[in-house]
């Protein structure tokens, strides 16, 4: 099955913008299936505590209220810069003067910034040149002709920023967001870390197997609509035995293999029903 054989009702946003970040585990390729699961409850508060690269936030229909999280405090800082006028402004001079090379990456990765706008430079530029714009332990992953140049990440920054505005944006435990009470409708979107891939160098904190089962309990006892997407695996599929689960499967090409395909597969667990976006309910 691929992603063209979907029959999901997927149209872009009119305010669909694309991720400023690179990210490692980003949802970009799987916008496709995700996004109509969350065009289909009626909410009016939108929650993402995994949010990450943001692929998915901003594809997604901004909601009357919007609140973005991750514990990884440097994405954050780097999203906080691109909400406020004057952040972004001196962010934008700093990194589109940048130079993508191997030597610059070694130097950068060794600064020891000494600012909230120094760190976010940082961040942004080793998102944009490291292999698979990991941030943590960052190796060198920039390609010409494949990779954008620095002149190009100006864009993307400024398109976020618009979409960011009125957003709440924190570096919190994913918790305190489910948690988090409202007298909105609130519908929550997860994309945790995978159960089963080896994400150990991906992300600078840990996801360990009891965060897991922490998030399950979390998800089980909340009144909020909830939305999550996980890896394919039995382990996922028994945690979650008395939620809606979706299969969906798609393809797409590798970052460093030219044209090799994949075979992407992700379960979608909802406590609300969309089987109108039919195929392959398992519970
Ligand atoms: C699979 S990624 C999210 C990718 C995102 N959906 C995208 O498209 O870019 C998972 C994210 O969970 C974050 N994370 C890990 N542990 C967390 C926790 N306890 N609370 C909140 N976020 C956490 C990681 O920093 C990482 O950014």
């Amino acid at each position: 099955m691929n992603s063209s054989s979907i029959l999901s009702p997927y149209k872009r946003s009119a305010d669909h913008v694309q991720s400023p970040f690179r990210y490692p585990g980003g949802k970009y390729y799987a916008l496709k299936f995700i996004i109509p699961f969350l065009h289909l409850p009626f909410h009016t508060e939108y929650r993402e505590p995994f949010v990450g690269g943001g692929s998915v936030f901003f594809a997604k229909t901004k909601s009357l209220h919007n609140w973005i999280n991750d514990l990884e405090t440097e994405v954050i800082n780097v999203y906080k810069h691109t909400q406020s006028k004057r952040l972004l402004e001196l962010l934008v001079s700093r990194v589109v003067s940048e130079t993508a090379s191997r030597e610059r990456h070694s130097i950068v990765k060794l600064w020891l910034p000494k600012s909230l706008l120094e760190r976010a430079h940082r961040t942004f530029y080793l998102n944009r040149t490291s292999y698979s714009g990991i941030i943590n332990k960052p190796a060198w992953g920039w390609e010409v002709g494949m990779s954008a140049p620095p002149i190009n990440w100006e864009a993307p920054l400024r398109n976020a920023h618009k979409k960011l505005q009125g957003v709440t944006i924190t570096d919190f435990d994913f918790e305190e967001i489910i948690n988090a009470k409202s007298k909105e409708k609130v519908l929550i979107y997860c994309d945790p870390p995978y159960m089963l891939a080896d994400q150990k160098r991906a992300y600078t904190k840990p996801f360990k197997s009891e965060d897991h089962v922490r998030l399950m309990k979390c998800l089980k006892r909340t009144s909020h609509l909830f939305c999550l997407s996980y890896d394919n695996c039995v382990e996922v599929k028994s945690l979650y035995k008395w939620a809606n689960i979706y299969e969906r499967n798609w393809n797409y090409n590798t970052a460093n293999t030219s044209g090799q395909r994949k075979i992407g597969k992700e379960l979608v667990i909802t406590n609300y029903d969309a089987k109108e976006l039919r195929q392959g309910q398992l519970f």
